[in-house]
């Protein structure tokens, strides 16, 4: 895991990372914020006005995803001010990931990292680069002989979050990948910069977080996981208002999609 001990000045950029990395960068032409900002290197799979994720060939081939994120806009400095106590998202995400890791869960690896400025109202942009998780597939993507073990080494990994009070508005099942050998299955977490360890989980904090995680799921995953709730969460209250939110007379309105997704 890449440490934030010596940062390598790239223009406007500080970046953290080995230096393999950052002659990448310069050799992709992405040498400063904005030429990071306006690139089309790679395919990019996602976009929109304040961020864009590409997927590139790192220089031994490796696949990674290149998280852009732009923090500009005025509503982008509020949050940053009032919700992210002044630091970038590209940070936040590192802090997170560094914070699981030494928590026991597992992500996708932190190649290298960058941002521009300090972590002041105008922000600006950061970079968050993470190798891909090859040989792991979306929970949502599994297939019908993968699915129970996945679902259940997933629930179980959704549950130790919501067991340490890790507050994780993005609980889809797209941002957990799951890959399997003989005795175990592996789940890991991708997409952390909305993460919020140590937050109290108010019920509507819980609420969003197992909505999200159960959207697509059938009743049977969700008897399945409601049978976890003991060995997982340790709060008894806690474990009750889940229980309510996935099982009882308040159960939300679950779609039985997912089969159709597979
Ligand atoms: N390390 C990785 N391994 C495999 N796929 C990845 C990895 N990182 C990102 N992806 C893919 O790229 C997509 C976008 O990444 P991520 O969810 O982190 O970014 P995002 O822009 O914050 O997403 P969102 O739009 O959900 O906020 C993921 O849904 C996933 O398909
Ligand atoms: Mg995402």
């Amino acid at each position: 895991m890449v440490q934030d001990t010596k940062a390598l000045r790239l223009n406007d950029l500080s970046f953290y990372g080995e230096r393999t990395y950052y002659d990448f960068m310069v050799e992709q032409g992405m040498d400063s914020a904005d030429a990071i900002m306006t690139s089309e290197r790679g395919v990019i799979v996602d976009k929109n006005t304040d961020k864009k994720v590409h997927r590139l060939e790192g220089p031994s081939g490796e696949v990674f995803f290149l998280k852009c994120f732009g923090e500009k806009r005025l509503t982008c400095k509020l949050k940053r001010v009032f919700q992210q106590k002044l630091s970038s998202h590209g940070r936040i995400e590192v802090r997170n990931l560094r914070y699981l890791n030494s928590e026991g869960f597992e992500t996708a690896e932190l190649l290298f990292w960058a941002k521009t400025g300090g972590d002041m109202i105008d922000g600006g942009h950061s970079f968050v680069a993470l190798k891909e998780l090859e040989g792991y597939k979306e929970l949502g993507h599994l297939s019908r002989d993968e699915w129970s073990r996945g679902w259940l080494g997933a629930t179980s990994v959704f549950f130790s979050l919501l067991d340490k009070s890790i507050y994780w508005p993005d609980s889809h099942l797209k941002h957990f990948f799951i890959t399997f050998d003989d005795s175990s299955v592996k789940v890991a977490l991708i997409d952390l910069h909305g993460m919020r360890p140590g937050t109290r989980l108010t019920a509507g904090r819980l609420e969003k977080m197992v909505r999200r995680f159960f959207k697509l799921s059938s009743e049977a995953d969700r008897d399945k996981a409601a049978g976890m709730l003991e060995e997982s969460i340790r709060d008894r209250s806690l474990r009750k208002s889940v229980l309510k939110l996935i099982k009882g007379r308040t159960a939300l309105p679950f779609s039985e999609k997912r089969s159709e997704l597979v």
